[in-house]
């Protein structure tokens, strides 16, 4: 498949893996004031006890398993992900189950490599493997009178222990205007730092949309439709006031309890460099004009 996307970020902007891994250290340590890393050098792998891929993949968010940050990381090796297939359907050409290790066979599966945001306001960049939406998109044959996609995560309570509560409304619904689907940014992911992203990152497959908030990031997707409505989201169903359906990184619209001006970057040590929030998480020339005209302030 064509790839339309060129990468402008190199591997000196990646964070450290060990950075990415340690996340929930660095960040429980910034909450309790408690400094390490300091200055640059050393890196948090030295500073801090090395950690197995258990413990150190344990800060997620992941309500399917749980809405405390390590519940993900208990219960997500439950999740069976082989095999897997991603229904496609609504208004598309070629409808049907389609099995993941065929999607794979399809794709050009390559790295990209993109600033990563959660709503928990700290920034980093990491390095994805995966495929640009648009090809699974055109696979399916797309058509011209779909405007938005739908995805949906697999719900499965017998492997996913935090379904059994109203957490959510479940399944995990997420949804794309198909102008931002389409945009080569916009990447189902497969891999992280050259793995296999692990079941709690959403294993086998998940949405990362860089210049929208983590949440955007629908995990572990089971169904992908196109349509003509714009279709519900599960943050925007459960607090309409504070998510919106387009969750666009901007400085300029806080959220009703907290200000988004500013992040705290992960990777430059614990007292740590704050930096200003870049408009739509620094891809500005990419995406704004896919908002042109449109008042961000109400359509957040
Ligand atoms: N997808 C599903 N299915 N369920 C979830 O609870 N949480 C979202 C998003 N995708 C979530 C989800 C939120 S709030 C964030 S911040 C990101 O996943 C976190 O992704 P990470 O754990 O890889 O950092």
């Amino acid at each position: 498949m064509a790839h339309r996307w060129k990468n402008t970020l190199t591997d000196r902007d990646v964070t450290d893996e060990a950075g990415w891994l340690n996340r929930r250290q660095i960040i429980a340590g910034a909450g309790a004031g408690i400094g390490l890393a300091g200055l640059g050098q050393p890196t948090w792998a030295a500073t801090l006890e090395p950690n197995d891929w258990e413990d150190i993949t344990s800060y997620n968010n992941y309500y399917e398993f749980g809405t405390g940050k390590d519940d993900p990381a208990r219960h997500a090796h439950m999740l069976t992900t082989q095999p897997w297939s991603v229904q496609i359907d609504g208004l598309v050409d070629r409808p049907g189950a389609y099995d993941f290790e065929d999607i794979m066979a399809r794709m050009t599966v390559e790295e990209r490599i993109y600033r990563f945001r959660c709503v928990e306001a700290w920034a980093m960049v990491v390095p994805w493997n995966g495929f640009e939406l648009a090809d699974l998109l055109e696979m399916a044959g797309v058509r011209p009178a779909a405007r938005y996609i739908s995805f949906e995560t697999v719900l499965r309570p017998d492997e996913m222990p935090g379904t059994r509560y109203p957490a959510l409304d479940w399944p995990y619904v997420e949804g794309l205007r198909m102008d931002e689907a389409m945009h080569p940014l916009t990447i189902m992911a497969t891999g992280i730092y050259g793995r296999d992203i692990p079941n709690q990152n959403g294993a086998p497959l998940r949405l990362v949309v860089p210049w929208k908030y983590g949440f955007k990031s629908i995990k572990s997707v089971v169904r992908i439709t196109a349509t003509d409505t714009q279709p519900p989201t599960s943050w925007n169903k459960a607090n309409a006031r504070e998510y919106g359906f387009y969750s666009n990184v901007n400085p300029e619209v806080d959220h009703p309890r907290w200000s988004q001006a500013s992040e705290r970057v992960i990777g430059s040590g614990l007292f740590a460099r704050r930096q200003d929030t870049l408009m739509f998480n620094g891809y500005i020339d990419d995406v704004a004009p896919l908002y042109a005209g449109m008042d961000l302030t109400k359509f957040f």
